[in-house]
């Protein structure tokens, strides 16, 4: 690591580079996404609902001349808007820098996604999955570019069943959802870290988590959202791992970082490790055949 108390002022001049940050209306992705703008980054806040983003992207450019900040709508519950999202960008930009895979659900009541996904594998993995794909042949043109998914310590719980992935056959266990959902996170960092790998491509591929920062996710459970009080760190914290990850020039393809406090809650960033079975190679494969399959998109690196 670089420094003890890596912080955002540490981010170096992101002139001249695009960055997309997924579900960055509010949380953590709005402050990666505030920061990236204020180095001068391109940023694409790309949101599910364009009011909040344009609320958001105003607030970014409050204050600040020169931000150039633009909402662009992605709903990952929705293959249809993945792909409309994707073509979209295509148009208007030749480059992509950084995407930061942010966006997440935790602990909904049982729905699915416009694709008959179940809503967190769906949100959480899935539409990121599918989107990666759309964007990785710009991702591999541009120089230095990164791939950045969000996971989280809760991934050390996640074991995916995958005979009933989306939970048509089992009582469902809202928060076990999650946990797979973010352990798929990282199967898919080291399964596409590996496959760019074998095949030459620079472009890196990291996941981080935040620690515990209160936001907006805890919304679907009373007792964290009272939790966020004591134990929440904020979202300038909160969003450094993913900021380091984007930025710094040590980081390495599959590392992943989250705060360095106790049991990762809070505090500033460092490289952290992920569970013995998010490194199952096995899984991690077997993950990336069903998620190809049930999304119909091929990577063919
Ligand atoms: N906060 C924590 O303590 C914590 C801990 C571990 C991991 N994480 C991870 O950090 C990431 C960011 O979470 P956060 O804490 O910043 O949560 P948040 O404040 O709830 O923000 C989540 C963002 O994702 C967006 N989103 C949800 N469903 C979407 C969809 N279908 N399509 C597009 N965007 C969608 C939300 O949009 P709306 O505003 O429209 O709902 C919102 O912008 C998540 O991946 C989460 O799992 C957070």
């Amino acid at each position: 690591m670089k420094q003890q108390k890596w912080n955002s002022d540490n981010v170096p001049d992101q002139k001249d580079r695009v960055a997309i940050v997924t579900g960055s209306n509010t949380g953590i992705g709005y402050e990666t996404a505030r920061v990236l703008a204020n180095k001068k980054a391109t940023v694409i806040i790309a949101v599910r609902n364009l009011e909040k983003g344009n609320v958001a992207a105003n607030q970014i450019r409050a204050g600040h001349e020169n931000v150039d900040v633009k909402v662009m709508a992605l709903d990952l519950a929705n293959l249809e808007s993945v792909n409309d999202f994707a073509a979209d960008f295509k148009i208007n930009y030749t480059r992509l820098d950084l995407l930061i895979n942010n966006a997440g659900v935790m602990f909904p009541p049982y729905s699915k996604t416009a694709d008959g996904f179940e809503i967190q594998l769906g949100t959480n993995h899935l539409g990121h999955f599918a989107l990666t794909r759309h964007l990785l042949d710009l991702l591999m043109s541009t120089e230095d570019s990164r791939i950045v998914n969000l996971s989280s310590t809760a991934q050390k719980w996640g074991n995916i069943n995958f005979k009933d992935l989306h939970w048509e056959k089992r009582k469902y266990k809202t928060r076990q959802a999650y946990y797979d959902s973010k352990i798929a996170n990282i199967y898919f960092t080291y399964e596409l870290a590996r496959k760019l790998n074998e095949n030459n491509h620079r472009t890196l591929v990291v996941a981080s988590h935040p620690g515990w920062t209160s936001t907006e996710l805890q919304r679907h459970s009373g007792f964290l959202n009272f939790m966020n009080n004591f134990f929440g760190q904020d979202m300038t914290m909160g969003a450094l791992p993913t900021l380091y990850a984007a930025v710094e020039s040590d980081v390495k393809s599959a590392d992943y970082y989250g705060p360095s406090g106790f049991m990762e809650f809070r505090g500033y960033p460092k490289k952290v490790e992920s569970n013995e079975l998010s490194h199952n190679e096995e899984i991690a494969q077997r993950l990336w055949d069903i998620s190809e399959e049930v999304t119909k998109i091929k990577y063919d690196l």
